[in-house]
């Protein structure tokens, strides 16, 4: 009688036991390990890869940034709404892109300096057909930019400018001395020049910038720097996102000692003829836009390859002046606006993006998301009188931690995140320490249903204590509306434990988790 029992205990044993090992090694199997080395510093994360960009686009300058310097009902400073001015200085916006985008090639900037009611107007053909007043100019912008302690990175125009415009411009804006373009300034009451470092030759010259080759395109990128003057940044116009031809034939025409930057441009868009609704999509379109966004990685990578056949002491920086998420724009509005809401999908852009950049520091030394406030992935949104901050904001606020820190180089075991037999890599993260010691570990999962086990290990330092921020929220779709503008945004996390070098810590579906270890 006993052996049966008995045999059924042993087997009810052996089986607990076996489900136990099971799921143990399933955790084992199944855990996420980052390896953060920060006995082997890297190079610099120059804080203008947390850059921005603001084109005469939609609501993006004008009821974006500038509601006009005679409103009463938006408290503004010069124009310039109040509350933007804090979320950006919040944020630490080291730098400001301006004023395209393709409205660069039609602008000219006179228009835009003098008395406002004497000012001509032009009609912005790319973006919805609109008279621009040119209210908005060079002044307003670069008063702007030190408002927000930004650094003004100015677009000149190739496409339908001319050499000595650009020249006229970089005199105007910067030349402390005497001469017909700085005391044009003074006579329209700036006396000092601002500082103006950062300069783009055109933009999308293989497209709304022109129509040119690249081999055309080299060789006026040639003579316009050779005119402009100034001890300037110089950036090319540079490749859409796979176009190595495009990057290929700029390094092997333009000898290095011309240039400092070489643009590329890459959206995460599901098809430009499909794109999706920005809050109403399905977990495949959330997956698909992912893949698109992890392409960046592979783009860096190739593009920078091509560069250091050029220059491998890798003096030309590749500057990533346009990224973000591209969607329909929102039932109703201006097709040509490119007003879109803002979600959790695009904070795992951001998240998974600014990681790559981290980790890509020696040679992506600027970037410039798509656009700062109702246009595109904006960081802002704003109806009238009131203003709100989205999921991508929040992104870029946690991590502007890494701004000029040291980066730390990291390897990462990561699951897969699967749907419908595609897959990807679960979690992406990125190091860095600051200039007080502080460490900044910044993980992202993306998968949309699993929550994730991370063990971080910490090679080469030792750390006493450990604090989290966390953004995450039930659905990839919540976004914040202006009846509910803190649906989305970040908490302390702590949901961690830690033992010597090593952190366990459970990340919830699509969440971004920034940690501190002092
Ligand atoms: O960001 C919107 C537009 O996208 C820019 O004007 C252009 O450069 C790009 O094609």
């Amino acid at each position: 009688m006993k052996r049966p029992y008995s045999f059924t205990m042993n087997f009810c044993n052996s089986s607990l036991l076996l489900a136990v090992f099971l799921l143990l090694n399933m955790i084992a199997f199944s855990q996420d390990v980052i390896t953060v080395r920060a006995g082997s510093p890297g190079a610099v994360i120059n804080k203008n890869i947390y850059g921005h960009f603001s084109e005469h686009l939609g609501h993006c300058i004008y009821n974006g940034f500038y509601v006009g310097d005679t409103n009463k009902t938006i408290p503004n400073t010069a124009g310039v709404r109040n509350d933007v001015i804090a979320a950006l200085r919040k944020l630490k916006i080291p730098l400001l892109r301006w004023p395209g985008g393709c409205f660069a090639d039609t602008y000219h900037w006179k228009d835009g300096i003098g008395p406002k009611d004497k000012r001509p107007t032009i009609v912005n053909k790319w973006w919805g057909g609109v008279t621009e007043d040119n209210s908005f100019g060079t002044h307003d912008f670069l008063n702007m930019c030190e408002e927000l302690g930004a650094e003004p990175y100015l677009c000149g125009n190739v496409g339908s400018g001319t050499v000595q415009e650009l020249a006229d411009w970089v005199q105007y804006t910067t030349f402390d001395g005497k001469s017909p373009m700085s005391d044009l300034r003074r006579a329209n009451g700036r006396e000092k020049p601002w500082n103006v470092k950062y300069w783009g030759i055109g933009n999308e010259a293989w497209g709304c910038g022109g129509n040119m080759r690249p081999e055309y395109y080299a060789d006026n990128f040639r003579k316009y720097v050779n005119f402009m003057g100034g001890n300037v940044f110089r950036i090319a116009s540079g490749a859409s996102s796979s176009d190595y031809q495009w990057t290929e034939t700029l390094m092997k025409n333009i000898p290095t000692y011309l240039i400092d930057g070489i643009g590329m441009h890459h959206y995460a868009v599901i098809d430009w003829d499909h794109k999706s609704s920005a809050t109403n999509f399905t977990e495949q379109q959330y997956f698909t836009t992912m893949q698109r966004a992890l392409l960046m990685e592979e783009y860096v990578t190739k593009h920078s390859a091509i560069m250091d056949k050029y220059d491998s002491a890798k003096k030309v920086a590749l500057v990533v002046d346009e990224w973000g998420g591209w969607y329909d724009v929102e039932p109703g509005t201006n097709p040509g606006f490119l007003f879109q809401q803002n979600t959790m999908r695009d904070a795992m852009i951001a998240g998974v993006t600014l990681n790559i950049f981290n980790n890509h520091c020696d040679r992506v030394r600027m970037a410039n998301l798509a656009q700062t406030i109702n246009v595109l992935q904006a960081v802002i949104l704003t109806d009238k009188e009131k203003i709100i901050l989205t999921p991508t904001y929040h992104v870029m606020e946690m991590y502007n931690v890494h701004q000029d820190a040291t980066l730390l180089p990291v390897s990462v075991k990561t699951t897969d995140y699967t749907l419908n037999n595609e897959k990807l890599p679960a979690i992406s993260a990125s190091a860095s320490k600051d200039k007080n010691g502080a460490m900044h570990i910044s993980v992202v999962n993306i998968d949309a249903e699993k929550k994730q086990d991370v063990t971080i290990n910490v090679e080469g330092a030792t750390f006493k204590t450990i604090t989290g921020r966390l953004l995450s929220s039930p659905k990839i779709q919540d976004h914040n509306t202006f009846d509910n503008p803190e649906k989305v945004k970040p908490s302390s996390f702590t949901g961690f434990r830690y033992t010597g070098n090593s952190v366990s810590m459970q990340l919830p579906p699509a969440s971004v988790v920034v940690l501190e270890v002092k």
